[in-house]
């Protein structure tokens, strides 16, 4: 085939009505309180996400996917949702969640709202309704109540800790103010856990995706996806015969993972069905590998995160055992694989790669330093992220190199708000600042998710680097200014111009579904093509190398003359 017949592209009309829009979408997340404040209050807000759409345009990107945007306290940034039916009215209102769909729609960009089915947040009307009706009512059994142990159920039902450190029961006040049952939460306490063995629970949530599908949403991505079925049968397990890590691959657990979910997503896929193009949904299912294809299948959810390229070294046997593995696993399920190196729950990738271990080689090009530092970044965040210990530049040289990586993968590509800009997490949040509940519940052994949700730098000035008007909500460092938008833009070597150009090609070149490994001289280059004669090729190692027959369209990084340096990706166009 010849280049030039690689590079035809779908309109946006035909996009928009494809059914299979989200088999190989650029998906750019957007936490919505830290992306753009248009009123001034600290807050990113809707009306924000809809002034930004010809930024989300120009970076090239097929659909955008919202954090929670409904009514909440923030006890957990959003996933504690007081209404799902509703925008939150610190963050707009409904109309101008119309607003932001019609305007992202007629950008040819689709819209995936996320769903928070496992809890509701303590202000749920559903939950009030609960504390104030008595043991054994209809009401209490929308959630998990059980009765405490001990002589006077002073005792949680089970050891269970929650997710964020802590029990993962909590006790209430009877109406008649005695000390009463417990609650279950398998995050903070307030975040209530929903009893899915419930009708009216499941027919709730039925009309909850028909609300949002019927307002132009074109996809759901479903939180904590594996935990909304338990098995509460007494007595309960301790938490020293639960299974563990590894042990739990037969639907084993009691809370995690159980066969009997999928009932549940049997069900949603023939609403989403419904539609037309049939809404899409992506589970966030933290299970073991060959778990997830139940979740990724066409009867139910269709679609479900594959996290192993994000918690992967910066190593090229790795990648390509993950690249190989997935895309198995996704073609055995009838989905198209996703990848995702950054989101809010985790240290940006920038970052993660920049830090000694799992991340740097020194000069023989061996692993790390030996520092113990874990990879995933939690432990320099705790430490303080002492700047000594990070290597900023070559996290983000690899973070640009991993990226582009993942731009040429047959599947959806997910992107986090920030990292088009190179971002790095910010670590230097006083903890009087901090709002995860991660943190509070686990002093001293986590400071939490904040460092990757600090609203975005949109101009080097201002005081808050062109967020808003008003004060953000987390504290923005210095050194914001050096990545803002407008410094970036029209600049050439800048991430945000490369992360475009890269997208753009991406869009361009959609090719099927198939992905064939090239042989190369060094163990440490990954070299695969699509079909179409379209060629990546990435340099983990330390030495530059010499580059494949064909003609470089983009690469993450300067090249060395017809060489690829090393922590480098380019992609090359060949007529073959
Ligand atoms: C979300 C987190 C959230 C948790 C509880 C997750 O998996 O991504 O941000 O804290 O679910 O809702």
């Amino acid at each position: 085939m010849s280049t030039t017949a690689t590079l035809a592209t779908l309109s946006d009309s035909d996009h928009m009505a494809d059914p299979n829009w989200w088999r190989q979408a650029a998906v750019y997340q957007i936490y919505p309180r830290s992306f753009y404040d248009s009123n001034g209050d600290g807050l990113g807000d809707i009306k924000g996400i809809t002034a930004k759409v010809p930024y989300l345009k120009a970076l090239g990107i097929d659909a955008v996917w919202l954090s929670p945007f409904y009514p909440s306290a923030l006890a957990d940034g959003g996933y504690d949702v007081d209404d799902y039916r509703n925008v939150d009215p610190k963050l707009g209102t409904l109309a101008d969640f119309d607003e932001m769909a019609a305007a992202l729609h007629e950008a040819g960009i689709k819209l995936i709202a996320d769903i928070v089915p496992n809890h509701s947040s303590n202000r749920h009307e559903w939950f009030k309704e609960a504390l104030a009706s008595p043991k054994g009512s209809a009401a209490r059994d929308r959630y998990i109540f059980r009765d405490g142990l001990g002589e006077n159920g002073e005792l949680p039902p089970a050891d269970w800790d929650s997710v964020f450190g802590g029990p993962a029961w909590e006790r209430i006040t009877e109406p008649d103010g005695t000390p009463g049952q417990w609650y279950m939460h398998i995050f903070a306490k307030e975040q209530p856990d929903f009893n899915w063995s419930n009708r009216e629970v499941r027919d709730d949530f039925l009309k909850t995706l028909r609300f949002w599908s019927d307002r132009g949403v074109d996809g759901f991505r479903i939180d904590v996806a594996h935990a909304l079925t338990k098995d509460l049968a007494e007595p309960l397990l301790s938490k020293a015969q639960l299974p563990r890590e590894g042990e739990n691959a037969m639907g084993a657990h009691p809370y995690w993972d159980r066969d009997e979910v999928h009932e549940i997503y049997a069900e949603w896929r023939q609403l989403f069905n419904e539609y037309n193009p049939p809404r899409t949904a992506v589970a966030e299912a933290w299970v073991h590998a060959e778990r997830r294809a139940r979740y990724a299948s066409p009867e139910g959810l269709g679609q479900a995160f594959n996290f192993d390229l994000l918690q992967a070294d910066f190593d090229a046997t790795q990648f390509r055992s993950v690249i190989t593995k997935n895309l198995a696993e996704a073609k055995a399920s009838g989905a198209s694989s996703t990848w995702v190196f950054s989101n809010h729950d985790v240290v940006r990738h920038a970052t993660r790669y920049g830090l000694p271990q799992g991340g740097r080689k020194d000069g023989d090009g061996k692993d790390g330093d030996g520092k113990d530092r874990g990879q995933d970044g939690k432990d320099w965040l705790l430490a303080g992220g002492p700047k000594d210990e990070l290597d900023a530049e070559l996290g983000l040289r690899r973070a640009r190199a991993a990226s582009l990586l993942m731009f040429a993968l047959p599947g959806s590509a997910y992107l986090y708000q920030g990292e088009e800009l190179g971002l790095q997490e910010v670590a230097e949040i006083p903890d009087v600042d901090r709002q995860d509940p991660a943190f509070f519940r686990n002093a001293g052994v986590e400071v939490g998710r904040d460092g990757c949700r600090v609203p975005l730098p949109w101009s080097p000035e201002g005081s808050s680097f062109g967020f808003g008007d008003g004060e953000p909500h987390l504290p923005q460092p210095e050194w914001f200014a050096n990545f803002a938008v407008e410094v970036q833009e029209g600049a050439d070597d800048s991430t945000l111009e490369f992360y475009r150009k890269a997208l753009e090609l991406r869009g361009r070149l959609q090719a099927a579904e198939e992905l064939l490994w090239h042989a190369n001289a060094s163990a440490e280059v990954l070299h695969f093509s699509r079909p179409g004669g379209w060629h990546s090729v990435t340099n983990f190692g330390t030495e530059p190398v010499e580059l494949p027959e064909g003609t470089v369209v983009v690469s993450s990084g300067p090249l060395d003359g017809g060489k690829l340096p090393s922590d480098t990706t380019a992609w090359l166009l060949t007529d073959n």
